[in-house]
């Protein structure tokens, strides 16, 4: 095998990988002339060629194996590969993302009624440390009221003995910080099934809307509604940063 065929298998494996339809599939359209640098030139014979700079029918590559998106959900949106009535996260990434192996999947679940920051990966070992509730990781949201909060929510939440409706275990300590009388910021560092909106009805009010903010010390920042972009390790440290250090517990 010549080092051009030789380059050329390795690039179709990793174009393959990332969805672009079969080895023969990729190959063929390496041969066609579709698979080109940054400046246009044609790639069927380089050896080391970065991710960024590989366009596909002038287009750039969906994000590299192993990354890590930040999305913000819209409300409407499932956070599941597929619905039979609801638009899914999916159908605001790129189409493959969906068809990945392993599949680019979200890290825990944001409701369809609730927006805000959700991560998604393939990197099924950070997934894990995210999701695992022995990890801690607190996730803070801001929450619209139906009713005046009453004041003793706070300790309520805080307590370490609240048990929601259907469960057999208390609760983790919570924090709710009272912005206004409808208006609150709650830190959870559980994922239990609609907790935020179950803890709010346990203390006898109703969630009118839910948004995540933050998980760990990462924050939404200026990523504006649907939209989705990938982090940085500087910005996954973030997950796990507290009081000014990067130090996973
Ligand atoms: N709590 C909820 O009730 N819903 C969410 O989506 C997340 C936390």
């Amino acid at each position: 095998m010549t080092p051009e065929k030789k380059n050329q298998r390795k690039l179709a494996k990793y174009l393959a990988n990332l969805g672009h339809g079969s080895r023969a599939d990729v190959e063929r359209m390496l041969a066609s002339g579709l698979v080109t640098r940054s400046d246009g030139s044609r790639l069927d014979d380089s050896d080391h060629i970065e991710h960024e700079d590989i366009l596909v029918d002038g287009k750039p590559l969906d994000p590299r194996q192993g990354a890590v998106l930040m999305l913000h959900k819209p409300v409407g949106y499932v956070s599941s590969t597929t619905d039979e009535t609801n638009p899914t996260v999916y159908d605001l990434l790129p189409p493959r993302l969906r068809h990945r192996s392993p599949i680019v999947a979200p890290a825990g679940r944001l409701d369809v009624d609730t927006s805000g920051l959700l991560i998604l990966t393939d990197d099924g070992d950070l997934n894990h440390r995210i999701t695992s509730p022995r990890k801690h990781l607190p996730r803070t949201y801001e929450v619209k009221l139906h009713s005046d909060l009453q004041g003793d929510e706070i300790a309520l939440f805080a307590s370490g003995t609240m048990t929601l409706k259907g469960d057999d275990t208390v609760l983790a300590p919570a924090l709710l910080e009272i912005i206004n009388a409808r208006h609150a910021r709650v830190i959870i560092t559980e994922g239990r099934y609609h907790q935020v909106r179950r803890m709010f009805a346990v203390a006898g009010n109703h969630v009118e809307s839910l948004h995540r903010i933050a998980i760990g010390n990462l924050t939404l920042g200026d990523l504006s509604s649907g939209e989705w972009q990938v982090l940085t390790a500087e910005e996954i440290q973030r997950l796990w940063r507290r009081d000014g250090t990067s130090q996973e517990s």
